[in-house]
């Protein structure tokens, strides 16, 4: 077996990058369950990298529950680790518009705080990952160092300092925006929220992936607005083609989408693809709302690219926060929002005047100076690990019909099983033994997804996990028994 050569000018860590080519010649199916991994000093040999650096990659996999140590024999497939499981297709919504009632999915989230319950529900990470006691020392000086202003009001754009550091970052996204472009929200909600209300008028019908983040369709139902369901792959995201046939018909007044491991399905566009997508918007003159919440937590390569990095015209609308890597709880966001900006600001105003001072103050005092990049390698690291234990453990529990996506980044998984499987009999069967998830048809104002359900990876693997993976498997396992006596 021969592994390619590795490009010592990526910025992931070699041991990271010589994990990834490993753990693609397993999903591939080069390395089978019980392969023996070539020797360390093979592998050191054919990739030109240093023994520690090909011990730290089998660690990193072994962390992942991917490979197994056999004392005195060498490093192997975990034999548990059964065949990955089937990619769901591009889906098929109903093709027209719907109105949206969303309710259950306020019911769904509510619990996601007790503690009594295994959270695979809410897309939320452990607190043990976040660097909470850096983030706290940091608000602590930003009150002391601005006794005053921390406790005053403060007007749309809002934090010099925050929007500084965002723009700088803005950069790795491929985008060149000016820090006078960004206006900070409470949080991607908000600035989701805010676009929309800025590039829309009640009535109107909005494109959106299908299945989509259910709080994207919370935000619509509040603005009255309607939306249009568009096929989308699990890889490669929103269909172009319907687009262009909603956009050509006048059906739609903007797009709305998650650029980059979108909730649930996990998909993220080529750069050609986010290309492509910019152009068609601009030629219908029609804003694109874009949420990058996940961005910043790829997998593998490089931080993939923003829609706003091909945009020339202003029409995309870009929203994200620091709610998914720092802290959900200090609600930090920002949305560039080009041609909308002075009506977002203007909406900002009205609507909520102001983000609080001290939260900004101390998430630009850590992207400053707090090791955010360092932090991003842990956590990426960490939510890739745990979605493979999710994927593994699937494929030991689960029935073996069972269809799941393969993100390489952000932390869900989606997970679908064959017609009629019932996703919120299920949904309630699991929380009667303390573990909850998100029922398919959360995630669609038509009521798809009945069959589907959205698992949550950032909670950090432990035995309480596990024991809820066996549960949940086995609930599937026999609601998938009786469909299929039913049947017979
Ligand atoms: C796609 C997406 N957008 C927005 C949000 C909400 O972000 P925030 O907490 O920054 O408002 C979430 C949270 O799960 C999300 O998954």
């Amino acid at each position: 077996m021969k592994v390619k050569l590795i490009d010592q000018s990526q910025t992931a860590n070699l041991y990271e990058q010589v994990a990834d080519r490993i753990w693609a010649l397993i999903r591939e199916g080069t390395l089978q369950p019980g392969d023996r991994l070539p020797s360390v000093r093979r592998l050191h040999e054919q990739l030109s990298v240093s023994i520690s650096t090909v011990l730290e990659a089998y660690r990193l996999l072994e962390d992942r529950g991917l490979i197994s140590v056999r004392p005195q024999s060498g490093y192997y497939v975990k034999q548990t680790l059964l065949s990955t499981p089937e990619e769901p297709d591009q889906s098929k919504p109903p093709k027209k518009a719907s109105s949206v009632n969303n309710s259950l999915a306020f019911q769904v989230i509510r619990h996601v705080q007790d503690a009594d319950i295994v959270n695979l529900a809410g897309a939320l990470p452990s607190m043990e990952m976040l660097p909470l006691d850096t983030l706290n020392r940091l608000m602590g000086q930003a009150l002391r160092n601005h006794p005053i202003i921390s406790h005053s009001y403060d007007v749309p754009p809002g934090c010099k300092s925050l929007r500084h550091e965002v723009a700088r970052r803005l950069m790795d996204a491929g985008c060149s925006v000016n820090m006078d472009e960004i206006v900070t929200t409470n949080g991607t909600f908000e600035a989701v929220y805010l676009s929309l209300k800025a590039a829309t008028k009640p009535g109107d019908t909005v494109a959106i992936e299908s299945p989509t983040y259910y709080g994207l369709l919370e935000a619509l139902e509040i603005l009255h607005l309607k939306a249009l369901e568009l096929p989308t792959h699990p890889r490669e995201g929103i269909s172009l083609l319907h687009l262009e046939n909603a956009l050509q018909k006048k059906q739609i007044a903007a797009c709305a989408l998650v650029s980059n491991f979108s909730n649930p399905l996990g998909s993220c566009m080529s750069d050609a693809k986010k290309k492509e997508l910019v152009q068609l918007m601009t030629r219908y003159d029609t804003p694109l709302i874009e949420d990058d919440i996940y961005g910043d937590l790829y997998f593998e390569g490089t931080r993939p690219k923003a829609l706003k990095a091909f945009d020339s015209e202003g029409i995309v609308l870009y929203c994200a926060s620091y709610s998914k890597t720092l802290s959900p709880g200090l609600r930090v966001g920002w949305a560039v929002a080009g041609r909308y900006q002075a009506k977002v600001e203007q909406l900002k105003w009205v609507i909520n005047q102001t983000t609080a001072i001290a939260p900004q103050l101390t998430i630009a005092a850590f992207l400053a100076n707090g090791g955010y990049d360092r932090h991003l390698r842990h956590l990426r690291r960490a939510y890739q690990s745990q979605m493979a234990l999710m994927t593994q453990a699937i494929c030991e529990h689960f029935p073996p019909e069972t269809r799941v996506t393969r993100p390489n980044g952000g932390h869900v998984l989606w997970v679908e099983l064959p017609h009629p499987f019932d996703s919120l009999l299920f949904y309630r069967q699991a929380f009667e033994q303390k573990v909850s998830v998100a029922p398919g048809v959360m995630f669609s104002p038509s009521g798809s997804y009945g069959n589907c359900f959205r698992l949550n990876c950032g909670l950090l693997w432990s035995e309480r996990i596990e024991q809820a993976m066996k549960q949940l498997g086995h609930l599937t396992q026999l609601q998938t028994s009786a469909l299929k006596l039913a049947e017979s």
